[in-house]
């Protein structure tokens, strides 16, 4: 059974955390992108995406907030369950939505419920040191997990802002204890936020697991972008680390594809994207 389900298209088989770990290895890029929908999923898939990442900047891209508070759980799991039906190959992860893994037991509940109902292999969640116990109680239930570091977007009301994070020496320090305390508890991925280059090479460098960027320098062992910012979609400014590749491509599956190509050439981020 399991040996069909793989060879559904053997040329190219689903990613899996083996094969994040490998990418890392042999120093091959991972291109990573939000989405929201089977048929934009169904286009990532097509143009080469690794990770896919059902994140909550839906409450901001796709519902109209000015942050990502708003989003619950069941709003990530009706689509995820989208998402899912448009992909094959690339892996899935999906976001554990504002104050839905405040304790251990809620967060097993609720990943178990973004895994079988929403179709994720993955949940990523927000938060440093505080999050070690919890990403070690999930991780002891063989559930794959993603930290995100960094600028922190459910936090926003509490930090301040969506700044840069990481400027300062403590602070800096503080984020790469963090990042190792969390590996160490059972992260699979490490993503990281808006910080400065240096930073996100430093971090990269020291931990063994795949680290994911988005305004993190070209250093990490992936980028992510959020898929309406790379289409040219979102309205107003953008920030530093955006590209829009749908100038020069005459479609989205065109925009996508470039996407790729340039976090596989490491030509995408150039130092303007960067901190
Ligand atoms: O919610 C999201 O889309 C994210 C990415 C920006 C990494 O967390």
């Amino acid at each position: 059974m399991y040996t069909q389900l793989q060879l559904r298209d053997s040329a190219r088989p689903p990613v899996n955390v083996a094969t994040l770990r490998r990418m890392k290895e042999q120093g091959e890029k991972i291109a990573s992108i939000t989405c929201y929908d089977a048929s934009f999923a169904a286009l990532t898939d097509e143009a080469g995406v690794d990770v896919v990442l059902v994140g909550d900047s839906l409450g901001m891209v796709i519902q109209g907030h000015d942050t990502t508070v708003p989003v619950t759980l069941e709003h990530i799991i009706y689509h995820c369950k989208a998402v899912a039906k448009g992909l094959f190959r690339p892996f899935l992860m999906a976001d554990m939505p504002f104050m839905t893994y405040t304790s251990r037991e809620q967060a097993l509940q609720n990943s178990v419920r973004l895994m079988q109902e929403g179709g994720a292999k993955m949940v990523k969640l927000e938060g440093g040191a505080s999050q070690v116990e919890i990403v070690e109680f999930l991780a002891n239930h063989d559930i794959a997990v993603c930290a995100h570091l960094g600028l922190k977007p459910q936090s926003v009301h509490k930090t301040g802002g969506f700044r840069v994070q990481g400027r300062e020496d403590a602070a800096a320090e503080a984020m790469k204890r963090d990042a190792k305390a969390l590996q160490d508890a059972g992260a699979d991925v490490v993503l990281l936020e808006c910080i400065p280059s240096h930073l996100g090479a430093e971090i990269t460098r020291e931990l063994h697991v795949p680290v994911i960027g988005i305004g993190a320098g070209p250093d990490t062992d992936g980028q992510i972008l959020v898929l309406y910012d790379v289409l040219d979609i979102t309205p107003g400014r953008k920030p530093r680390f955006v590209k829009n590749y749908m100038a020069g491509h005459d479609s989205p599956f065109a925009g996508i594809q470039a996407y790729v190509a340039a976090v596989k050439s490491r030509e995408y981020p150039a130092p303007e994207h960067c901190f």
